[in-house]
């Protein structure tokens, strides 16, 4: 069992600052997005993302659908596999529709490359990114993402919806994980 005081090495954003970020992207969506024909579609990619899609949803001051879609790229581990399995998919028809894909982390780019394809295929009338935390450095493939929460080093970060092996969502903060934690 992994308690918080054995596995965090600190905090990287507060409750507050997270908090703060949110509200600025809510705001900044619903001015994009102003005087739409039909609400704007949120697609929240399960798991990591639901905390993201609660707060930012209450953010947007637009009309706004929420729908998701749950995938995973990563075995139990830190590692991402570059394999996307697509574990529950959408059940809205999202053709001719304003589409914001909402994640928690990019990270190799692998992830939302695919769903970008993915979902350009089923023709929306416009399809854009939101990932909430953003690690440059270990980008693969390239990603086109309109809106980034922050940007942060290569560190395995939980909390704020994000886990390690399904521990840690619960944190209201954003937290690096301890190095020996995962690499044992
Ligand atoms: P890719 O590599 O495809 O990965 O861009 C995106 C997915 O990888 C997971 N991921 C993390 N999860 N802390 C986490 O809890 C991290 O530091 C981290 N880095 C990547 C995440 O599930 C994301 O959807
Ligand atoms: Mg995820």
């Amino acid at each position: 069992m992994l308690t918080r005081e054995k596995s965090i090495q600190g905090v990287l954003f507060s409750s507050e600052e997270i908090q703060t970020r949110v509200r600025d992207l809510g705001q900044q969506i619903s001015t994009d997005y102003a005087n739409l024909e039909n609400p704007l579609i949120l697609i929240g990619i399960l798991n990591g993302s639901f905390v993201l899609c609660a707060d930012l949803m209450r953010q947007i001051t637009i009309p706004v659908e929420i729908h998701f879609m749950s995938v995973s790229s990563y075995g139990s581990g830190t590692e991402s596999t570059g394999i996307v399995r697509i574990d529950k998919d959408l059940r809205v028809d999202i053709t001719g529709r304003d589409v914001l894909i909402v994640e928690d982390i990019v990270d190799t780019g692998l992830t939302l490359s695919y769903l970008r394809e993915l979902f350009a295929d089923r023709q929306p009338k416009s399809l854009e990114i939101c990932a909430f935390l953003d690690k440059p450095e270990t980008r693969q493939k390239p990603v086109e993402v309109r809106y980034i929460g922050f940007s942060i080093p290569n560190e395995f970060v939980v909390g704020y919806g994000l886990d390690y092996n399904h521990y840690f969502r619960e944190l209201p903060y954003i937290a690096i994980l301890k190095s020996e934690v995962y690499q044992g």
